[in-house]
């Protein structure tokens, strides 16, 4: 197994191109099943998530090619099993996302529940709440939801909960369902817009993509198509909490600043200067650092995904932030790790109240969720000394090189064995 060392200590400073969006090559992957003839996707990170999602369409039966760096091709001709099995869910929840074109398509999917992790409880009860209301016959046994209709049907479908996967699932079922679909509170983000653009650019007919509601009319057949990934909202914003954090100036390139409005708020806050240039995006940061107070919420609001970073932002900020998870339950495990490091965080239920010190001291650490792991390195690149982050297979899962571009930047960070 890997880790990263670190030492901490340098600003960054450089520049940085952002990866296409994992959360959008998933349900882009998932929607290349619905299609008769081979789906072109570019501007595809290489992530370990990918690489699952690969495994999973081989497994049902797809024909996938990796054509030069970045762009993969997917044809589906016939899934015989259209099975998701316990193994490769388990591994990587969004899984989840093959259920509503399998059953589009092929009438039947089972897919194994993906029961809890480590951030929460993250049910799919929604999913499979729109799915049944479209007509779908559902239930549940060995711990496996199979879903059958011979015919999907167009309904009315309101989210009590917003879910961005759920959102991407009842879209990607209703594509081909008789009639219209109405999917109410659905999910304003980003990547849920870049799968409507990309299912309309093969024949379906979404409107009202990226608002609270989505009118898919169905249509019998979808065409190929090519399509460019958006780039990674969550990634640029790790970079640019990097260099605000550590007094840097880095130019992000193919950075998706429309998207990042709630984060780039609270970093102009905390002290940093955001410009845009012909380049791209500029973020320079300053001593001291302002607290400031967050509140995660569904897209626009400021992402859980950046929730770990930018609490280790605060943990040397002057003053004292409070930070509230409202998404996702148990998402504070990075908080342990950063005490270790010498930060002074409290945490009660869904809020953290963060003192900032003058200085965090490098420890060894070990990363527990996608961005927690983030936190920590983070978090490494201004501490005094050392610091060693193990179990970075979970940073694989969805940080593209991380270290290389972090070490571009005149960080002294390296992956080793362990
Ligand atoms: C997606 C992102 C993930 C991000 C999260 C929230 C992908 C592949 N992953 O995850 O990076 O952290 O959005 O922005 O895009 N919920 C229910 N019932 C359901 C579905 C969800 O109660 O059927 C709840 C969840 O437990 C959670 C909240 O809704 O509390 C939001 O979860 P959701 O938006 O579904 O997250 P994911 O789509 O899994």
């Amino acid at each position: 197994m890997d880790k990263i060392l670190i030492e901490g200590g340098n600003r960054l400073v450089g520049e940085v191109t952002v990866s296409g969006a994992k959360n959008a090559v998933l349900p882009l992957m998932a929607a290349s099943l619905l299609v008769d003839g081979w789906t072109t996707i570019t501007n595809v990170p290489n992530l370990r998530d990918i690489d699952t999602f690969k495994v999973l369409l081989s497994h049902l039966g797809c024909d996938i090619e990796s054509v030069g760096p970045g762009t993969l091709r997917i044809r589906t001709v016939n899934v015989p099993s259209p099975e998701a099995p316990y193994e490769m869910v388990k591994t990587m929840r969004a899984s989840v996302l093959v259920l509503g074109p399998l059953l589009s398509r092929f009438k039947k999917a089972r897919v194994s529940l993906p029961g809890g992790c480590a951030i929460g409880a993250r049910p799919i009860d929604l999913h499979l709440m729109g799915l049944k209301k479209m007509g779908a016959d559902v239930s549940i046994d060995h711990g496996y939801v199979t879903v059958k209709a011979e015919k999907l049907k167009g309904a009315k479908i309101y989210m009590d909960t917003t879910t961005v996967t759920g959102t991407e699932n009842l879209m990607l079922a209703a594509v081909h369902a008789e009639g219209t679909t109405v999917l109410e509170n659905a999910a304003l983000e980003p990547e849920v817009v870049c799968l409507a653009d990309a299912l309309n650019a093969m024949g379906a007919v979404i409107k009202g993509a990226g608002t609270e509601t989505i009118r898919i009319e169905g249509v019998r057949e979808l065409k190929p198509v090519e399509v460019r990934v958006i780039p990674d909202r969550i990634e640029a914003g790790t970079f640019m909490v990097a260099s605000a954090m550590t007094r840097g100036n880095v130019l992000l390139k193919d950075c998706p600043l429309g998207y990042l409005e709630s984060l780039s708020v609270k970093l102009r806050e905390a002290g940093a200067e955001i410009t845009e240039e012909a380049g791209g995006v500029r973020v320079i940061g300053d001593w001291p650092i302002r607290s400031v107070d967050i509140k995660t919420i569904p897209y626009p609001g400021f992402p859980t995904d950046m929730q770990a970073q930018i609490m280790a932002m605060m943990t040397i900020a002057s003053g004292l932030s409070v930070i509230t998870e409202t998404v996702f339950e148990n998402r504070f495990m990075h908080v342990g790790e950063l005490k270790r490091m010498g930060a002074d965080i409290s945490v009660d239920g869904r809020c953290a109240v963060v003192r900032g010190v003058k200085h965090l001291s490098g420890a060894p650490l070990m990363a527990t969720d996608l961005r927690a792991s983030a936190s920590l390195i983070l978090a490494g690149l201004v501490a005094e000394g050392k610091t060693e982050v193990s179990r970075i297979y979970h940073l694989d899962r969805g940080y593209e090189r991380i270290e290389e571009k972090l070490k571009r930047l005149g960080a002294k960070i390296e992956r080793v064995k362990e």
